[in-house]
């Protein structure tokens, strides 16, 4: 479990918190989506998770590793994969599977256990037959599933999206987050940053943050149900929900939090 306790956090010279009390967490097996306006804090929460930054008061654990404890800093960075939104930044390899590679290499996996890793995490992604292309060669889909091949192969039990869907077409997202759904199968813990409410439709569980707090803590359909408070913390309902809203406004039994027009359609026609 990624454990945050009264957490808060402001940067060199700043006059307000970036982080200002916040307690969450994450387990393996769920995912949990982030949301908040530009500024509230969501980056600097998504860098907690792996010990890039450390808190100034309140602790952060990753299944009961203290992340300002210097001694399992590597332990922690190998357990919390972060993919961050800008793919370009994080991509160091000439050809693909290099740089899948890289992560791995620098844990010290052996040669023979590389080979099967990165296979393993390009077909995660959907990437194979790609091993050889050099990585500017790739679409912005590509590149981001890309960077979340690289996080995987390090095979991290927790792993954290920072807007890592921001910069996709429509397809391009719906292959994240179908990479997404995929790993919370195989167990992991996903934590997803992002400003697409849409986003957070098939989540386990919603977190918005407003000022560096927490302003939200429940299920997708209790948020999208609160346009009140999606309001307050400077988010809108996502335009498909507002149409479930409307629909069940004028008494048709659909859902609020529906994750594609197809489950709308088929909510109205069973
Ligand atoms: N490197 C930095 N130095 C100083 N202030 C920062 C830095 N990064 C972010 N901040 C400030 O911290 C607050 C939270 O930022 P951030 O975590 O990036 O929010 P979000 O990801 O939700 O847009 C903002 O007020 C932002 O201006
Ligand atoms: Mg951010």
């Amino acid at each position: 479990m990624i454990d945050f306790q009264r957490v808060r956090y402001s940067y060199p010279g700043a006059d307000s918190q970036a982080i200002a009390g916040v307690s969450l967490c994450l387990s393996p097996g769920e995912i949990v989506v982030l949301v908040g306006a530009n500024g509230s804090g969501k980056s600097t929460l998504a860098r907690m998770c792996n010990g890039l930054l450390i808190p100034d008061e309140g602790s952060v654990t990753v299944d009961g590793m203290d992340t300002s404890d210097g001694k399992v800093a590597f332990d922690i960075r190998a357990r919390v994969g972060l993919v961050l939104q800008n793919p370009d930044n994080q991509i160091v390899g000439t050809v693909v599977e290099e740089d899948v590679a890289f992560g791995p290499e620098n844990l010290g996996v052996p040669c023979a256990e590389l080979r099967v890793r990165v296979d393993e995490a390009l077909a995660a992604v959907g990437l194979s037959g790609l091993e050889r292309r050099e990585p500017h060669l790739l679409s912005e889909g590509q590149k981001q599933r890309l960077a979340i091949a690289g996080a995987l192969a390090m095979q991290p039990r927790y792993m954290v999206f920072d807007e890592s869907t921001a910069m996709l077409d429509p397809q391009g997202r719906r292959d994240v987050l179908a990479v997404m759904r995929k790993l919370r199968v195989a167990g992991h813990g996903i934590l997803h940053v992002t400003h697409h409410l849409d986003d957070a439709a098939d989540a386990d569980r919603v977190i918005a943050l407003a000022s560096g707090a927490i302003a939200f803590d429940g299920t997708p359909e209790e948020l999208f149900s609160d346009e009140g408070l999606l309001v307050s913390i400077g988010l809108e309902l996502p335009p498909l929900a507002s149409v479930a809203t409307a629909l069940r406004r004028s008494g048709l039994d659909v859902p609020v939090a529906v994750a594609n027009a197809q489950s709308l359609v088929e909510a109205l026609w069973p």
